[in-house]
C-alpha cells in the first residue's frame, strides 16, 4: 500500500455548534525536530473540545483562527523527526494535545504520547485521556482510598465511569448517582446506584449505611446541597467548576503541564492495561459523522465515551440498548 501524502484535520473558522466543524484537506504534515507524525486510528469527543468550539470555555480565546478540534488519540507512528529516541515508526502510541486530535493524522512533540499496550482495544485507547486524567487527578487530590466511602455524580459517563471503577479498584466503598438505565451497568462495576431525582441525599444516606467521606460532583447541579447535608468535609468535596480547572491544566501547552499531563495518561493507560477499569465505548463513530457524535453527546446520557473512528468497517448504525429504552412506554 502507497503511504498517503493527504491528511484531513477538522477546523471550525468561528465558535458555533457541531456544524461549523469542516473537513480541511492538507498535505501530510512532515515532524520537526522531537517531533512525531502519528496516524490517528481513534479519538474521543469531550464537552470540553465542544466548550471551546462554542466559546463557552474562553480560555485561549486568542489563539488564531480556524482552529483544529479535539484532544484525545490513539494511533500508529508512520514518521519521527531528528531527536526523537522514544519512538519508532510502527509504534502504537496514545496521546494528547489541545487540539488537532480530530484529524487522520498529528504532527506531536514525542513528550505528548506514551506506549499503547498491545493488548488495549484502540477504540479504547482513543477514549482514555482527557477523561481518565481528569477521574484520575480528581481521585488523586481527594486521596480516595480503601477507608472512603465516596459519590461520584454521573458516574455511568465518560469521567465518572472511570472515576467510580478506579476509586472502586483502590478499596473505597461507591455510590454513583445515575438514570434508572444506568443501575444495571452499575451495579455490574460494583458500583451502588443510585437516582440523581429528588430527594437524592436520603436515597445516598441509606445506600451508603455509614458516614460519606468524600464527594465528587461531575455534573454540576446540586453537589454542593448535598455533600452538605451528607456531612462531608468541605475540603473533600470537588465540584464541576474544580473539574473544569483540572481539564484545563491537562489541556495547558507550557512544558511543565505537558509532563504532568503525560504522566497521568501513562498511569491512566497502566491502570487500563491492568485491568483497574474498563472504558465502556458506548458510540463509536466513524471520524466523518463528527455532527452527529457530538449531538449524542450534548445529550447527556453517554454512558462510558464516545468515539470517532478513522478506518471503520460499516456506516450502519444499530439500534443501541438507550434507543430501546427509551422508547419504551
Ligand atoms: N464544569 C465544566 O467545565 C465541565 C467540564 C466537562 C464536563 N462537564 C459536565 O459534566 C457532566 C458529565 O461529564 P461527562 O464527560 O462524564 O459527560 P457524559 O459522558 O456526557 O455523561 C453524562 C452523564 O450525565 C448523567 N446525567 C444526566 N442528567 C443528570 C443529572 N440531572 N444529574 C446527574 N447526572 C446526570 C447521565 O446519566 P444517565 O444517562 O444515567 O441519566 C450521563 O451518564 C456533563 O454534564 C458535562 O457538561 C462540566
Amino acid at each position: 500500500m502507497r503511504a498517503p501524502t493527504e491528511a484531513f484535520t477538522y477546523r471550525y473558522t468561528h465558535y458555533g455548534d457541531a456544524d461549523v466543524l469542516k473537513r480541511h484537506l492538507h498535505p501530510l504534515p512532515t515532524p520537526g525536530p522531537g517531533e512525531v507524525l502519528v496516524e490517528v486510528i481513534s479519538t474521543a469527543i469531550n464537552h470540553m473540545d465542544a466548550f471551546l468550539r462554542n466559546g463557552k470555555e474562553d480560555t485561549w480565546r486568542d489563539d488564531p483562527w480556524p482552529r483544529a478540534s479535539g484532544c484525545d488519540l490513539a494511533g500508529i507512528v508512520r514518521a519521527v523527526g531528528p531527536g526523537v529516541t522514544r519512538f519508532r515508526v510502527g509504534a502504537d502510541v496514545v496521546g494528547h494535545t489541545r487540539t488537532g486530535a480530530h484529524a487522520s493524522h498529528v504532527v506531536l512533540p514525542e513528550a505528548q504520547l506514551v506506549p499503547k499496550p498491545r493488548g488495549l482495544e484502540w477504540e479504547v485507547a482513543g477514549g482514555l485521556f482527557l477523561a481518565g486524567a481528569t477521574a484520575l487527578e480528581t481521585l488523586d487530590d481527594l486521596r480516595i482510598g480503601a477507608s472512603d466511602t465516596v459519590v461520584i455524580s454521573a458516574a455511568a459517563g465518560g469521567v465518572g465511569s472511570i472515576e467510580a471503577q478506579i476509586a472502586k479498584h483502590r478499596g473505597a466503598r461507591v455510590i454513583g448517582t445515575c438514570g434508572a438505565r444506568n443501575f444495571d451497568y452499575l451495579r455490574q462495576l460494583g458500583i451502588i446506584p443510585v437516582s440523581y431525582d429528588d430527594g437524592m441525599a436520603e436515597r445516598i444516606r441509606r445506600a451508603a449505611g455509614r458516614p460519606v467521606t468524600a464527594y465528587i460532583d461531575n455534573y454540576g447541579k446540586d453537589g454542593r446541597q448535598v455533600a452538605e447535608a451528607l456531612g462531608v468535609p468541605a475540603e473533600r468535596y470537588r465540584s464541576s467548576a474544580d473539574r473544569r480547572e483540572v481539564e484545563l491544566r491537562l489541556l495547558r501547552d507550557d512544558p511543565e503541564s505537558v509532563a504532568q499531563a503525560t504522566s497521568v495518561l501513562q498511569k491512566v493507560v497502566d491502570l487500563a492495561g491492568a485491568g483497574a477499569f474498563r472504558l465502556l465505548v458506548s458510540g463509536l463513530y466513524p471520524i466523518d459523522d463528527i455532527v452527529d457524535a457530538f449531538e449524542d453527546l450534548a445529550k447527556l446520557h453517554a454512558r462510558g465515551k464516545i468515539v470517532l473512528a478513522t478506518r471503520p468497517v460499516t456506516r450502519v448504525r444499530t439500534l443501541r440498548a438507550r434507543e430501546v429504552f427509551e422508547r419504551m412506554p
